[in-house]
């Protein structure tokens, strides 16, 4: 395959070469593509220096495959361009992903969905697929009715000016803010821009993303989401009421028998999930899972995930490794 990645030099793009070679995606010609204030910069995958090219330059060499995370506006430009040269494209940002021509994907959940004709690909928000991947097994047995989710979002989620903002605080460091305000020692309820309903970004991508991947409108969600100072991965709050009862013990079984989620809930010895434990893995850890005692049908749980390997890279190369395996690229 001759594989192009688009945004190489950003947070994601540097999890994504790590993924790729990690699972040894079968790469005969890798294309790192960035800015061009990146041209020319050299970087490595599998111990081989690659030199990092332009956008035109990436889609006059036609590759099979792109990956791109270099923000919702270089995808809306350049996406249409590799696709009429016959590459597919798996996008990270948010630029296609409610496009009902467009697929939005989970592979756990609905890759089955794809086909060859699938040029432009959309990988869900990241804090989206984590809470997907503990909601569907829970949705196909109950039914969720409504869901009402607080996030802590982890700095690494806003891209390399975000973790820098927070090093820099630490450090005491004056610099360039990627938020409006300080981050250390602080919780900003404020994730992407605000929209007129008074909602962020973010909170509606919560909103509708499920609704997309698991194919099902009937049921709602309701998202509040914040930034922390964390840097490994981001955490949920998540309440959900279902239409059918549920039994703890059934819930937990459900939960570890899905494939890419790992169940971690003992009270009695301090075990749940924790963004410092999950960096750097692909699982999605839930823990916490209770009974809400003040309504019918009603489970609270945590949901942890490293937002750069589920929630971004992993999902994406697992998308690409579904496209290779069933000859759909
Ligand atoms: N961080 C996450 O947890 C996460 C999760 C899911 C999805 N995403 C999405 O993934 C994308 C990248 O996020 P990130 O956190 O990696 O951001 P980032 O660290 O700021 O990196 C941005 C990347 O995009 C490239 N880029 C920016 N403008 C470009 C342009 N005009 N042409 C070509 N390349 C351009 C940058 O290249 P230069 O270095 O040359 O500027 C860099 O490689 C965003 O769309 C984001 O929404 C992020």
């Amino acid at each position: 395959m001759k594989v192009a990645v688009v945004g190489a030099t950003g947070m994601v793009g540097e999890v994504m070469l790590k993924v790729l070679a990690e699972r040894n995606f079968p790469i005969t010609e890798l294309l790192l593509v960035a800015s061009e204030r990146s041209v020319g910069k050299q970087l490595n995958y599998k111990g081989e220096a690659h030199t990092v090219i332009g956008l035109q330059t990436a889609v006059d060499a036609q590759p099979d495959i792109a990956i791109f995370s270099a923000g919702g506006d270089t995808s809306l430009d350049w996406a249409p361009k590799f696709a009429e040269a016959g590459t597919t494209v798996v996008d990270n940002s948010s630029a296609w992903r409610m496009d009902p021509t467009k697929k939005l994907v989970v592979p756990e959940i609905n890759a089955s969905e794809l086909t060859a004709e699938d040029k432009i690909i959309a990988n869900p928000n990241c804090s989206t697929i984590q809470l997907v991947m503990a909601l569907n097994p829970l949705h196909k047995k109950y039914q969720m009715k409504r869901v009402v989710i607080s996030t802590y979002q982890s700095v690494s989620g806003t891209g390399v000016k975000a973790v820098k903002q927070l090093e820099n605080e630490m450090a005491g460091i004056q610099g360039e803010m990627a938020y409006p305000y300080p981050i250390n020692r602080n919780a900003l309820p404020h994730c992407d821009v605000f929209l007129e309903n008074g909602y962020t970004k973010e909170e509606m991508k919560l909103a509708r993303e499920p609704q997309k991947i698991l194919d099902d409108r009937k049921f709602s969600i309701s998202a509040t989401a914040v930034r922390i100072p964390t840097s490994g991965g981001h955490s949920e709050s998540v309440n959900v009421e279902f239409q059918n009862d549920f039994e703890l013990s059934e819930v937990r079984k459900l939960l570890n028998e899905t494939s890419g989620v790992t169940v971690q809930d003992n009270p009695d010895t301090n075990t749940y999930p924790m963004p410092i434990y999950a960096h750097d893995k692909d699982d999605v850890f839930v823990g916490r899972i209770r009974r809400d005692e003040t309504q019918r049908n009603t489970l609270n749980m945590w949901i942890v995930s490293d937002n750069l390997r589920k929630g971004a890279a992993t999902n994406a190369v697992q998308i690409a490794e579904y496209l290779v395996e069933n000859k759909l690229v």
